[in-house]
């Protein structure tokens, strides 16, 4: 573990006492997860080294440590993307505290655009697996045999069926599929979108595979659900924006809190 994440932890450490269970990352629209968390300590990007502040503006930058439906966690309320620095690794020290307090799962979300008809906006999406259509990995510059992390099992499938489980419970339907990590910041075009569908890509977004890939080399579980914000570029009439992700984030998002819920729940009990 590195020192800057060692310090991190530290510091969260003089406030928050015994080992945490999950370890979250919010996407675009899901703040008000982190506003749940009982007795919670918040700590914001700036005073964790070697934390980054996202510049996102439907992003907060804050860890908040506490428990939610019984279960100790700490959750990134706001993530830094590969696009705002050119930067993989950006959420690496973020990651590597969170194992250092102990998580031994992480529980990623995102805002993604949906590739088939059949997943609306306003629906969730399990990630059962993905493609790294960027081409880029936080791992690139690792010199040791441990940055030759296997993906074959990359989310966790205890953890896909506790939270296919866990929203059957809830009430709340939870597609599942394949995630595509396009760099972004721009959208799609529709030839892209087209060639994602090919490919066997079931939605796009601009993030989680490298939170994915530092998880696996971490040797941390991992699962991941996607809100749908939107239907692909060129799939319907209108052009993509980031506005109707924030709009249209919140629908989805008070259908994840309860699917996170719920299984928290379970895992109390
Ligand atoms: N593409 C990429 N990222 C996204 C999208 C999209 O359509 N919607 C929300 N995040």
């Amino acid at each position: 573990m590195t020192g800057l994440a060692q310090d991190a932890a530290n510091r969260v450490r003089e406030k928050v006492k015994g080992p945490v269970k999950v370890g979250m990352v919010l996407g675009s629209g899901l703040g008000a997860l982190a506003d749940e968390v009982e007795d919670a300590e918040r700590f914001p990007y700036q005073k964790l080294p070697g934390f980054p502040v996202s510049s996102v503006s439907s992003h907060a930058s804050e860890l908040v440590v506490g428990t939610l439906n019984g279960v100790k966690v700490a959750i990134l309320a706001g993530r830094a993307h590969y696009y705002e620095s050119g930067d993989a690794t950006v959420m690496k020290q973020p990651l590597a505290t969170l194992k250092a307090l102990g998580c031994e799962q992480f529980l990623l979300t995102n805002a993604a655009g949906s590739l088939r008809d059949d997943v609306a906006p306003g629906e969730l999406m399990l990630i059962d697996d993905h493609i790294n259509w960027s081409g880029r990995s936080p791992l690139i510059g690792i010199e040791t045999d441990d940055r030759f992390v296997g993906l074959t099992e990359a989310y966790d499938s205890q953890m896909r069926s506790d939270l296919t489980r866990a929203a059957a419970s809830a009430g709340v339907t939870l597609k599942s599929g394949v995630y595509a990590w396009f760099s972004g910041p721009n959208f799609e075009t529709p030839a892209e979108i087209r060639a994602a569908r090919i490919l066997g890509a079931d939605a796009v977004g601009m993030s989680t595979v490298p939170e994915v890939i530092l998880a696996r080399w971490m040797g941390i579980r991992v699962a991941a659900i996607s809100t749908i914000t939107n239907y692909g570029a060129g799939m319907t009439g209108s052009e993509l924006s980031h506005e109707e992700t924030k709009q249209v984030g919140p629908i989805g998002a008070q259908k994840l809190i309860k699917v996170i819920k719920a299984y928290l729940q379970d895992m109390a009990s």
